[in-house]
């Protein structure tokens, strides 16, 4: 059985109450939820991790070489900074679909630039939750094909 990991970085931990405005109401558990209830009725396993500390997310793409199929990272901040966080990436050759609740390109110019998108098969942004749903069905395919 195909299986998911999604990983979300710093401060996702307080969606629902952090900057509704930008980031929506919806809270990381019920996001959670609604990943694993999508992938369920796709017949994928999804599992889910956050953390707020660059060498734990590290950490997390580097056992997912023995134990997933494929990766959904939402890096938050790590996005735009973390060179360490892409080179996990490129170094496990596990799959992986860039997230964003927010249209990063259409913010700051600091957000415009995602080291993850370097070594992603693609990026999908500005659609709020819906974007990690519209990741594990891409990601599917993608494992499919
Ligand atoms: C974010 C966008 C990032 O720029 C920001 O630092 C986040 C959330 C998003 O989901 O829109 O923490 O990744």
């Amino acid at each position: 059985m195909t299986s998911i990991l999604i990983l979300n970085g710093p401060n996702l931990n307080l969606l629902g109450t952090r900057q509704p405005e930008v980031y929506g109401h919806t809270t990381l558990s019920e996001v959670e939820k609604a990943c694993i209830a999508h992938g369920k009725q796709l017949g994928v396993t999804v599992s889910c991790l956050q953390s707020n500390h660059e060498g734990a997310l590290i950490d997390a793409v580097h056992a997912a070489r023995e134990t997933h199929n494929g990766l959904i990272i939402n890096a938050g901040a790590y996005t735009h900074t973390s060179v360490a966080l892409m080179d996990a990436v490129a170094s496990v050759a596990v799959p992986t679909v860039e997230v964003h609740l927010s249209n990063i390109h259409a913010r700051e110019d600091f957000r415009h630039r995602s080291y993850l998108a370097k070594v992603a098969l693609g990026q999908i942004c500005g659609f709020g939750v819906q974007g990690y749903l519209l990741a594990i069905d891409a990601l599917n395919k993608h494992l499919e094909s």
